[in-house]
Parts: structure tokens; sequence; C-alpha cells
């Protein structure tokens, strides 16, 4: 068993692979926009924003205009925001069912109730969405349609016309999540939840997958009145966010990195998804996965949810890191699931990675 643990794979966190953070390049980015900017990067600022970050995102991301556009201290904080303005101990928030963790636990500690919606593999399941809505009368519904966070599901272009209209029609406010988006390795984009529906939905997403997390840039597109008030809580909750950095973004943009960028991520990712649905094929037939199309996981069922714990246990010993699946589900039930993240890991350790999973299975 020793031997085993040796040279221990991890699927454990969905991180960017650590031969793509690109050091060098921040570096001189940094220094040529401060060179440019001098001091106005280094003072307590707008809390909106750097407003020629914020206009980018309008043009190119977004087709708002930069009065729709928020730039924060990462995604995850922009979401905090969001449930310590929409949510306290008297309201629900709707998620898929599993979602991602954090967003669970940031709802929770708002004090919300978290009701989950089970996804399917074209996203979630349409009717339970409406009678929860019916019997719940949630404040959110919470969704990461493009290649979600656990499973890699991608919501089609059918369901997505479906929840912006339900969500327009019973007033319920949508949260998109994409921090994944810009990382498509097959298919074609479909149109945003807020494209389809502005008023409805606040979209959030972040540099952190297409440039890398330390550098802390987030952002939120929502309704012009919602900005406002997010804004004022970010001014109240740290002044200004992190210029430097809205700074830095803004001149990767503007020389055209960007855009190289995102290709040489696909390039170095797609391959990395293709050995994980190959290897899954070859040595474990028996389990279901999502048919991923782009970001960071694949998400496998089990052929017997009943295994899991034991399957947990084993895979450990087996020399697998796992992140356990409950923390998915709002339910904490999360039977028969395994988040497969592929992006920091070789084809070589994902393939040697799916062998052991599956040996695990034969061996319970
Ligand atoms: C769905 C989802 N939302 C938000 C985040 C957080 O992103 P950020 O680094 O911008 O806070 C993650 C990170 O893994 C994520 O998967």
């Amino acid at each position: 068993m020793n031997d085993k643990k040796t040279k221990s794979i991890s699927f454990n966190r969905g991180i960017p692979a650590e031969e793509s953070l690109p050091a060098g390049k921040i570096a001189q980015a940094s220094f040529r926009i401060l060179k440019e900017e001098r001091n106005s990067l280094l003072q307590y600022s707008d809390s909106m924003g750097y407003l020629p970050l914020r206009e980018d995102i309008a043009n190119s991301f977004t087709k708002d205009s930069s009065n729709n556009v928020l730039v924060g201290n990462g995604s995850l904080h922009l979401l905090d925001i969001i449930a310590n303005l929409y949510l306290n101990e008297t309201e629900v928030v709707i998620v898929e069912k599993p979602t991602y963790d954090r967003a669970i636990t940031i709802f929770e500690r708002a004090g919300a109730e978290v009701v989950g919606v089970s996804l399917k593999d074209d996203g979630v399941r349409l009717r339970e969405l409406k009678e929860a809505i019916g019997q719940h009368r949630p404040k959110l519904f919470y969704t990461i349609p493009d290649f979600q966070n656990p499973t890699g599901t991608t919501t089609t272009r059918e369901k997505r016309k479906v929840v912006a209209d339900l969500s327009e029609k019973q007033g319920v406010t949508i949260v998109e999540d994409s921090p994944y988006r810009r990382l498509r390795y097959r298919g074609e984009d479909l149109p945003t939840l807020r494209s389809l529906n502005p008023e409805s939905v606040i979209r959030i997403s972040s540099f952190s997958k297409l440039i890398c997390p330390g550098i802390r840039v987030g952002w939120l597109a929502g309704e012009s009145k919602t900005v406002e008030k997010v804004a004022s809580y970010a001014e109240d909750t740290y002044i200004t966010p992190n210029l430097i950095s809205q700074g830095l973004v803004y001149q990767l943009i503007r020389e055209g990195w960007l855009e190289e960028r995102a290709k040489e991520l696909i390039s170095l990712y797609r391959p990395r998804l293709e050995a994980t649905l190959e290897s899954l094929e070859r040595y474990f037939p028996e389990a279901n996965w999502v048919d991923t199309q782009g970001g960071f996981f694949v998400g496998l069922w089990l052929p017997d949810s009943t295994q899991t714990k034991a399957f947990y246990s084993r895979a450990e010993d087996n020399g697998l890191t796992l992140s356990g699946p409950n923390g998915f589900f709002p339910d904490q039930e999360g039977e028969g699931f395994v988040r497969l993240p592929f992006p920091a890991l070789s084809t070589g350790e994902i393939e040697e990675g799916i062998k052991k999973l599956a040996q695990t299975w034969q061996e319970i």
C-alpha cells in the first residue's frame, strides 16, 4: 500500500495548470501600466472599478454599457456581496444540485435556505425548477450555465430560454456565474442568460481562469440600479478594489495578449479534457459522466451510489486525492458523485488517475 501512496494523483481542487501561470507577462504589463498611469492606480478611487477596464468588459464581454459593469476583487467576493444584499433568514435561494460548494456556503452564511434542483446533462430539471419556484418563492436562482462546477454540464440553448423567461415571469433574480465561459474546447458558444433577459439576470465572471487567480479580478454585470447597490456596499467594505490588478488586466487586453492567452489555454487544456473522456471510456465504462465541452471539470457518477463511502476511502489508499462529494449538494447528499478537475494534471497523470479510479471500483 505504501508503494501506491508514493505518487498521489490529485483530482482535488479546480485550479489552473502551474505551468500556465504568466509571472513574466504580469510583471511586464504591471510595469507598463504603472509607468503610464503613475499615481492614479495607487490612490483611493471609485468602488465601481477602473473605468477603462469596465468599458472593455462592457464592449467585448457583455455588450452592456460601462454603467452596467462593476469590477471587484474576484467573483466570489462579488457573490458574497450579492448574497448580503439580497438574502436574509427569511429568503430562499435555488441552486443546481450539485453546485459550486463555496456558493452554498456563502448563501447559508447570509442566512438563506438553499434549495437544490437536480441537474441533468442538458441543464437543470425544468419541472423541478418550476415546482421549487412555486413552493419556495425564492429570491435568487444561482446557476452556472457554461461548463458547470462541479459537473462540467452546459445548459442547452432551449433550456436557457425557458429559464430566462421563467425567472422574469416569476420575479426571481438569476445569478449567472460564468468564470469558465471563455474556455470552450468543443462546440459553439451559447447565449448568456443575461443576453436573453438583462432585467432579471446578474452575471458574474472572473479573470482567475483566463489570466490567473492571484490577481483577484472579477466582475459583475447587471441593471444599473443593482450595480449601484453593489458599488455602495463595496465602498463600505473595501473602499476601492485592487486598481493595480485592474490596470494590469486592461493593459493585457489592450496589448491583444488576452486573446492569445485564451487560445493558448484552450490548446493546453483540450488534450487534457480528451484524455479524461477517453480514459473514462477505456477504463471505467460502467460509470456515467458528463460529456464536458469546456472549463475545468468532468462530473462522474459511480455505477452504484451505495458504495460511495467505501469508494472514497479506498481511492485514498490507492493514492488518489478527491474532494468529498457532499459539499456540492445543499442537502449534503452527494452519494455516487465524483468531481474530476483535469487542467492541472498532465495527460499521463489523468490516464493513470482514471485507471486507479476504475481499479478502486473493481476492488470494492
Ligand atoms: C463557479 C465558480 N464561481 C466562482 C469562482 C471563484 O472565482 P474567483 O477567483 O473570481 O473568486 C469559482 C472558482 O473556482 C468557480 O468555480
